[in-house]
């Protein structure tokens, strides 16, 4: 392939890839963004492989490499639940991580190419550079791995002075990127470069084990913002146009995410970095001495008929998703009963929160794949002032979205986080298997208010029942 056509076709494959972001904003055009994506991401491994900077030689290796990689990755994607989607994004993010430092290396150690002067400093930078990024994406994605896959505790590690040792980290990262600068030689480079790589990888696991368990998509978030901007140090290493305008892309839209998840939970980035908040999921929630009011009153319980009934005999019905529903898998029961009811003429719709499940679009996606039609799914803005209007409310294993204890208890560890006010409807169904608190780990007073009602069970099998009940 010649040089011009393969620039050509970085260039169709680059407004692939922002048709493919455009695409992937709104769900009705998902698909179609993913498709873009794909025929992007094709063309451009195409142009790459068979491009001028490959050799005849170095096909079979890379074409080798492909198909094995190739055939891992087809793997884990069809064997991974939707729920463990984070997991296996914090490993992919890491695999990034860790190409970015051998491309590093590699390049540092080519002397194919012999730059003098400013060119010289400047590509001594981005592999400085590239290799750090690479490092701390590698280390902090396994971590993440590790921790959403349960495999280490989710509860944050907080270091005494921990911030004071973040502080020698950087300081030894810039006096040795000095050294690297001045070293004559390769040799007299590399141990710079050694050390920097080993603080970086030590910074990348102390930065993730600081995190809590509530904080870890948002981290995974930001991680994978971290591995687009890797990417792009490794387009500069090696000249490659793709890889950065790619990189980039990557690297803004993953910290635009963890913007908005940051601001859908009321926390502030720097605080998400700094570590320290969140324990591990489903556990009872923290009793801190003198902190948030604990919740008083008693639950009262209903049966799937009796929640049929309420259902049949509603005019407006708001069915709230949460995490517990993508465990239980519950959602071509909830589109049953949704059909049902429409059929019926009751107006049901879905109320989604911006963090509800552990991923942006989780519910979306799921209801997606149910066939619930996307006119009757609302964001949380478009539907919260309905609540009052409302007759019933079904949360379908959803928790801290539906806190009231964000808006009502400043000593809430979730105080000020937006939620669904689906107390405000006549009537409120909580299905969910037991009183454990959700992912942030707090209690939850919804439970105990006058107009609402627990129905206690797994979401599949509490649904079919209300829909044999329905259809009785
Ligand atoms: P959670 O607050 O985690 O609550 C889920 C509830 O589902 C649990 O209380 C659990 O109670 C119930 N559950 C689990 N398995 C179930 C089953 N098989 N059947 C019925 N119920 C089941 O979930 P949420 O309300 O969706 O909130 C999401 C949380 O994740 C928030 O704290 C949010 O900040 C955090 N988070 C999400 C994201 C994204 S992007 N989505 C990002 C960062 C943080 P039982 O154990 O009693 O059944």
């Amino acid at each position: 392939m010649s040089a011009s056509l393969a620039t050509v076709s970085y260039l169709g494959a680059t407004i692939l890839f922002i048709l493919c972001l455009g695409g992937l904003s709104n769900q009705e055009t998902a698909r179609r963004g993913n498709l873009y994506g794909m025929i992007g991401m094709t063309i451009a491994v195409l142009a790459t492989v068979f491009g001028p900077r490959v050799a005849t030689l170095g096909l079979p290796w890379i074409v080798g490499a492909m198909v094995i990689g190739g055939a891992i990755g087809v793997y884990l994607a069809r064997v991974v639940k939707m729920t463990q989607m984070p997991e296996l994004v914090a490993f992919m993010h890491s695999l990034v991580g860790l190409a970015a430092c051998l491309v590093g290396f590699a390049s540092y150690i080519d002397t194919s190419i012999a730059f003098t002067g400013a060119e010289k400093a400047i590509h001594e930078i981005e592999i400085y550079v590239g290799i750090l990024i690479g490092a701390v994406t590698f280390s902090g994605s396994v971590i993440a791995f590790g921790k959403l896959s349960g495999k280490i505790g989710g509860k944050p590690m907080l270091l005494p002075g921990r911030h004071f040792i973040n502080l020698i980290g950087l300081l030894i990262v810039i006096y040795f990127g000095y050294a690297f600068l001045h070293a004559e030689t390769v040799d007299a480079g590399m141990l710079p470069l050694i050390v920097m790589t080993v603080v970086a990888l030590l910074f990348g696991i102390h930065m993730v084990m600081a995190i809590g368990g509530a904080d870890m998509p948002v981290v995974v978030s930001m991680l994978n913002s971290y591995s687009g901007w890797a990417a792009a140090a490794t387009g500069f290493m090696l000249s490659n146009d793709l890889l950065i305008v790619t990189g980039a892309l990557v690297g803004s839209s993953g910290a635009i995410l963890s913007y908005i998840m940051c601001s859908a939970m009321n926390r502030n980035f720097i605080s998400v970095i700094a570590g320290g908040f969140g324990s591990d999921g489903g556990s009872p929630a923290p009793k801190a001495a003198g902190a948030a009011a604990e919740p008083v009153g008693e639950v009262s319980p209903i049966l799937a008929a009796e929640t049929a009934e309420m259902l049949r005999d509603a005019k407006n019905v708001v069915i709230v998703p949460g995490y517990g529903m993508a465990v239980a898998q519950a959602q071509h029961t909830v589109f049953e009963i949704t059909s049902y009811l429409r059929e019926k003429g009751v107006n049901v719709r879905f109320a989604i929160h911006p963090v509800a499940g552990r991923m942006p679009g989780h519910m979306n996606v799921l209801l997606a794949e149910a066939k619930v039609p996307y006119d009757i799914v609302m964001e949380m803005d478009e539907i919260n002032e309905d609540f009052p209007e409302t007759d019933v409310v079904m949360v379908i294993g959803a928790n801290d979205i539906v806190n009231p204890a964000a808006q009502e208890d400043p000593a809430s560890p979730i105080a000020g986080m937006p939620v669904l006010e689906v107390w405000k409807a006549r009537t409120s169904i909580v299905m969910k298997r037991s009183m454990a608190s959700g992912y942030a780990g707090v209690d939850n007073p919804l439970f105990y208010k006058d107009n609402n009602r627990m129905l206690f069970g797994d979401a599949k099998k509490m649904l079919d029942e209300v829909l044999v009940s329905l259809k009785a």
